[in-house]
């Protein structure tokens, strides 16, 4: 996604532009070509050498640097940029780009440029919430510029408050968003299911399975990185939520169910990565239960089937992890559910299922015909899903 990609990161003065160094690092580490141009107020908080020795290329610091490797260097990076990043935007800055001023570098480039602006604040709450700053955020807001945070956190100023910049692993899925608004999924909405259902037995235990939710997240960004607007619902997992898409947090299977078709409505697709449980106490105890002398019977009852109930004009796509008779056990659900198609995968294989990072899988389509694929990455394996769920999108 982000391979090749001219990413220009403008830094100016905050005492997060060390978190900016971080971003210039991954965004390279992903393949970007990452130009940095710097305020001076920047360069009394960190020194440009710090990002050129990250990104290997030239920091731009001067609007009249007689040197310079690109001439009108703020027209040159302007028209090269994929997108450009502020990270930290203070709030003079962002009041500078509010009026369309262009007294250095990065606000003439910033004014020259046609390609998305991200503006990623960092700065002390006072400042932050002050109506003016609110007003000049807003007028840039309105003008099609992202915004990325802040958040409440602690400041450097040793308070806790609104201001704190984002953290970069959330500002590399922000850009890969914004990087991918025109791909074929755009304007389409997907609904993704992750992670295991918790069915309490009672305040304290509850019965699960290994789901990891990797499957699932890899799918939510694999689609919101091809333009779609993305709706998570996830049980508790060890994941961070994703940037950029809304995320509805959910622990049993009849949440679930009501989470799932309050998203379906007017969606396009369901991709059900969860693993949901198939039965459920009857009835959770209130209070924890003792331990006693002979044996613990509890009665289970089954839970809903959620990608049955879900009907209408929507792709769904239905995941199976079998321990024995693959195909065969995943034809009977894909027929069940009525699915487009079921993405099976055998448990006991190598690499493959519950908490990898690989998968191994059968892509069984709607007409019973399977495709075995090899072995590869669950990210990998998000992409090719998305592929079939594209092509399937174009033909309804
Ligand atoms: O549990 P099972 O093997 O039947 O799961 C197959 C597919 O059905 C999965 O995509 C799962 O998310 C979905 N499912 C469901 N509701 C259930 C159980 C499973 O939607 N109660």
């Amino acid at each position: 996604m982000l391979k090749g990609k001219f990413i220009v990161l403008g830094v100016t003065g905050s005492i997060a532009a060390f978190k900016g160094a971080e971003l210039a690092s991954k965004l390279t580490q992903a393949g970007a070509l990452v130009d940095v141009i710097m305020t001076k107020s920047a360069m009394e908080f960190i020194a440009p050498l710090t990002f050129r020795s990250l990104t290997h290329r030239p920091v731009a610091t001067d609007l009249f640097a007689p040197d310079s490797e690109l001439s009108l260097e703020h027209v040159a990076l302007a028209e090269r940029a994929d997108v450009m990043v502020v990270a930290p935007a203070t709030a003079n800055f962002i009041a500078k780009l509010a009026l369309g001023l262009a007294d250095d570098l990065l606000s003439c480039t910033i004014l020259a440029t046609k390609a998305p602006v991200i503006v990623v604040p960092a700065m002390d709450s006072g400042m932050y919430e002050n109506p003016v700053t609110q007003e000049n955020v807003a007028k840039l807001r309105s003008r099609d510029f992202v915004i990325a945070g802040p958040t409440a956190g602690h400041l450097a100023s040793g308070i806790s408050g609104m201001g704190r910049m984002l953290e970069v692993e959330e500002l590399l899925g922000i850009v890969r968003q914004v990087l991918g608004r025109k791909g074929d999924l755009r304007g389409k909405k997907i609904v993704v299911t992750a992670g295991g259902t918790q069915e309490p037995i009672d305040p304290v235990r509850h019965i699960s399975n290994r789901s990891s939710g990797k499957m699932g997240y890899a799918l939510v960004e694999a689609a919101r990185d091809r333009g779609a607007t993305v709706t998570l619902i996830a049980t508790p997992v060890a994941l961070k939520d994703p940037a950029g898409v809304e995320v509805v947090h959910v622990n049993t299977a009849s949440e679930m169910r009501e989470a799932v078709l309050k998203a379906c409505s007017g969606a396009d697709a369901l991709l059900m990565a969860a693993a949901v449980a198939d039965y459920a106490p009857i009835k959770p105890a209130g209070q924890k239960i003792k331990k006693g002398q002979g044996t613990l019977i509890l009665e289970l009852k089954k839970t809903p089937d959620i990608l049955s109930e879900v009907k209408g004009k929507i792709v769904k796509v239905g995941f199976a992890a079998e321990s024995e008779n693959l195909v065969a056990n995943a034809q009977k659900k894909l027929r069940q559910k009525k699915l487009d198609f079921i993405v099976a995968n055998d448990i006991t294989s190598k690499g493959s299922g519950f908490a990898s990072d690989t998968n191994r899988v059968t892509i069984i389509n709607r007409a019973g015909k399977a495709e075995d694929l090899p072995l590869m990455l669950k990210t990998e394996l998000a992409g090719l899903i998305l592929d079939s769920v594209a092509k399937l999108l174009k033909r309804s």
